[in-house]
């Protein structure tokens, strides 16, 4: 049981289990995007890749089982994003709504810091009954298999006007990925609306952020900085600092 259960990095040998609690939820909700699980060989290439990037994939070792896990990747592939990351974090079917996701998340921001991330991104879809009702309001769904050129694009181009936030509250509640991201001080950045479609419905995401270590007024690189400088560099330093 969860008294049992530990976070530790992820192994090759955890991975058919990994693959098989992402493939429930990719057939049987919307939580993700992914429409086809992914094979235990691309679970391979994401552990390999995480860990020469030094960023965390993490599992919930409940000793006779894989209970969940937790990782961190680059947020996008351009340089400069190097210090930022998105979160993605799964719980087996059976371990739900006992507090499991917190203490894999809590142990996935540690070692995000430790790994010298800046910014953790989590990207979280919503189905809320009032991002829901503000679409239906505006008008019939759109049909994603078809482009009509006939029909009333409105509701997906204004999402402020046809598919309202709702309160942090109201969300929190029906959505336990929103929840658990927010109790653990991540902050709403946005929303996307209706830019997935899956099982037949139209899908919003919402963007949460949360920063790790220090301010945005340091520099990222300021451990390297402080090994002693050049003496050419000196006084350019002391304003980097
Ligand atoms: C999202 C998930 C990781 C949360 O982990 P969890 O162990 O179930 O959640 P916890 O017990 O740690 O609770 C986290 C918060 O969510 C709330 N919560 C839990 N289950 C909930 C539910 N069914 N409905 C609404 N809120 C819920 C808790 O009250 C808690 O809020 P609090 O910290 O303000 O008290 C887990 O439910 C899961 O794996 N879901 C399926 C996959 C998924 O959606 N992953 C996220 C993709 S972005």
């Amino acid at each position: 049981m969860l008294t049992t259960t530990t976070v530790r990095p992820a192994a090759t040998a955890d991975l058919p289990a990994v693959a098989a609690i992402f493939a429930h939820y990719v057939e049987t909700s919307v939580v993700t995007f992914e429409e086809t699980p992914p094979p235990v060989a691309d679970w391979a290439l994401k552990l390999a890749g995480l860990r020469d990037r030094g960023l965390p994939f993490l599992v919930a070792d409940a000793g006779d089982t894989i209970a969940g896990y937790a990782y961190a990747a680059q947020w996008r592939p351009k340089p400069a994003y190097r210090h930022t990351a998105e979160n993605t974090v799964y719980l087996s079917p059976g371990h739900v709504g006992r507090g499991l996701g917190r203490t894999l998340m809590t142990a996935l921001l540690d070692a995000c810091a430790a790994a010298g991330v800046r910014q953790l991104v989590a990207v979280v879809v919503d189905e809320g009954d009032d991002a829901e009702a503000g679409r239906t309001s505006a008008g019939p769904r759109p049909d994603p298999g078809r482009d009509d050129p006939g029909r009333d694009r409105s509701a997906e181009s204004s999402p402020t006007q046809n598919s309202p936030t709702p309160s942090a509250g109201s969300t929190a509640r029906a959505n336990p990925s929103l929840a658990l991201h927010r109790s653990l001080g991540f902050t709403e950045a946005g929303r996307l609306a209706a830019v997935g479609y899956k099982h037949g419905r139209w899908l919003d995401t919402v963007l949460l952020q949360r920063t790790l270590g220090c301010s945005r007024a340091n520099s990222p690189d300021l451990a390297r900085r402080k090994r002693p400088p050049h003496p050419s560099q000196a006084s350019r330093d002391v304003f980097l600092l």
